[in-house]
């Protein structure tokens, strides 16, 4: 069996990697609060095809970053993987710059890294992976005025089996919910879907933080969550909308807490996290997958 690290501790984070002029920034940057999104979440069929390209560029950011997941690697290399990636294809990282809830610093980095009971939101910084880590890897690509989110989980090396099984259901469980997102249906569909399939391996999904309309907003507002919310989140799905599906399982308890760098989200208990995430849009026929390569 592969050695199983201890707990993460914070790392060191490095100075911010700079975004040419050329590059345009969303409007959040530099800003105490995003914009809060009035459009809506029914998109016309040309803020649709920018999407697309958006969700194109972030796709093949997480394929490439995902490639460099190995024992050895730091999470702020993966950064700089990923930030590179972006600027190369003329896109702003979305989550640099994003900014923190009230009196919280912005995001500071191109993408998040969450390593093992790390949820969500962990900063890149100078922590070294090791061998069976849970890697995720969440990044998203501004351009043309519109976000394309996606997020995957990568085992360094070799994964232990329970970590290994956790990467694959969390995927099917993702799949599953985006196929449950057909036109004249619920939001609440998704997370029902999700959580029953979790509950059949002994998985909790994740409360707290959800899916979310995307496009021309980061977060537009619209709520997908990854439990029966059932009656709440009744939001009927529509032809045109954009919106994420990102389940977080978790081995043990969903029950977590923020480290006081106002970012990090780890479990209660410990138990290792993976995440995948799509942004979809919805055609009459259901759901398509824009975050491809
Ligand atoms: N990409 C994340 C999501 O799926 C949001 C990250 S915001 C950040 O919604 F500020 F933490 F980067
Ligand atoms: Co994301
Ligand atoms: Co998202």
């Amino acid at each position: 069996m592969s050695p199983v690290r201890e707990k993460v501790i914070k790392g060191v984070v490095s100075p911010w990697r700079e975004v040419p002029a050329a590059i345009t920034r969303p409007e959040y940057v530099g800003k105490k609060r995003a914009t809060v999104w009035g459009g809506g979440d029914v998109h016309d069929a040309e803020t649709i095809e920018k999407i697309r390209i958006s969700a194109r560029i972030a796709a093949q950011a997480l394929a490439e970053v995902g490639r460099h997941v190995v024992p050895g690697v730091t999470t702020d290399e993966l950064d700089r993987i990923g930030h590179e990636f972006c600027l190369d294809h003329d896109a702003y990282p979305s989550t640099l710059g994003y900014p923190g809830a009230a009196g919280r610093p912005a995001f500071p980095k191109a993408l998040c890294t969450s390593v093992n009971e790390v949820i969500c939101h962990g900063i890149p910084d100078s922590t070294v992976i090791e061998e069976g880590d849970i890697v995720k890897v969440d990044i998203t690509a501004f351009k043309n005025g519109v976000h394309g989110d996606n997020c995957g989980s990568f085992i360094a090396g070799e994964g232990s089996p329970e970590a290994t099984k956790l990467v694959e259901v969390t995927h099917e469980a993702m799949m599953r919910g985006i196929k449950a997102a057909q036109p004249g249906r619920q939001v609440n569909i998704i997370g029902r879907v999700i959580e029953k399939y979790a509950a059949r391996f002994g998985y909790e999904s994740v409360r707290s933080y959800t899916g979310h309309g995307v496009g021309p907003a980061f977060h537009t507002g619209l709520i997908i969550p990854h439990y029966d919310a059932a009656p709440h989140h009744d939001d009927v799905i529509e032809p045109g909308m954009v919106f994420t599906v990102e389940p977080m399982l978790c081995m043990g308890s969903e029950e977590n807490h923020e480290w006081d760098d106002g970012w990090t989200v780890v479990t209660d208990d410990g138990s290792w996290v993976a995440q995948f995430e799509h942004t979809i849009v919805i055609t009459e026929n259901g759901p398509e997958v824009l975050t491809l390569p």
